[in-house]
């Protein structure tokens, strides 16, 4: 597979055609489906996003016919600093017109959550007849992991279901989160991963030099598309200066 990578300036640079690819994804899958159904990540990275979204181009937003989804969350409340849903609902969400059933979070507080993955999956289910995400925003951790899917675990050899509960252990020390799977999000018909800062460029380097073999040490480069899978980096996540027009 072809990695489709452009390089930006800087953060604020990046999140402006973030939100210019979002803006077209949204409104052509509209004009082809009457919806368009979204996955978000948490991170740093997307906030700029989420702020243009909100502002700068919140009229031309097909703010209605939107549905919203998470690639996955932390097992915290939705009201906790580390919530994937709090930050896009502090950010977003809570400022545009969307309906209350247009907001699909993952159950980040459930006691069980290999139950609350399941409930997730049946909402996905019910919510996308065919399965199909129009797009899902994807971050990229230091050690290449994306969404909830981190290097060694064993959630990244599911091939049936969409989503499942991640459990942090020794091998693997990280709370537990839920996340979309690998299949899950090869069914989206566009994916856009934004990385942005020094400390990414080791993956990016490799997944631009030899996509295969950073397969094999990097989720990230593990993520298929249905369709489009475009990366959007800074400068200096790259280690390449952006062109200049
Ligand atoms: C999360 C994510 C995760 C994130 C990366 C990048 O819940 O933390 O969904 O996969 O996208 O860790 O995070 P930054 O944008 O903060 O670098």
């Amino acid at each position: 597979m072809t990695v489709d990578l452009s390089v930006f300036e800087d953060l604020a640079a990046l999140s402006h055609e973030a939100a210019r690819c979002f803006v077209v994804t949204a409104r052509e899958a509209v004009l082809c489906t009457g919806r368009c159904s979204v996955a978000l990540s948490g991170g740093r990275t997307p906030v700029p996003l989420f702020e243009l979204l909100a502002t700068e181009y919140r009229d031309i937003m097909p703010w209605e016919a939107m549905d919203w989804y998470w690639v996955d969350e932390r097992a915290v409340p939705p009201d906790h600093p580390e919530s994937n849903f709090g930050l896009v609902w502090d950010r977003l969400l809570s400022r545009v017109p969307v309906a209350p059933e247009a907001i699909h979070r993952m159950e980040g507080e459930a006691a069980n959550l290999d139950r609350a993955a399941r409930r997730y999956e049946a909402t996905l289910r019910t919510g996308l007849p065919d399965l199909t995400i129009d797009l899902a925003l994807l971050g990229v951790g230091d050690d290449g992991h994306t969404a909830s899917l981190f290097p060694g675990s064993p959630v990244l050899s599911e091939a049936t279901r969409l989503v499942r509960h991640v459990r942090g252990d020794a091998a693997l020390p990280v709370p537990d989160r839920l996340t979309l799977t690998l299949p899950a999000l090869a069914r989206a018909r566009t994916i856009l991963v934004l990385a942005a800062g020094a400390s990414k460029r080791p993956v990016v380097e490799a997944i631009q030099a030899d996509p295969e073999l950073a397969a094999q040490r990097y989720p990230i480069a593990r993520v298929r598309a249905a369709g489009h899978l475009t990366w959007l980096v800074d400068e200096a996540a790259a280690g390449v200066p952006a062109p200049r027009l």
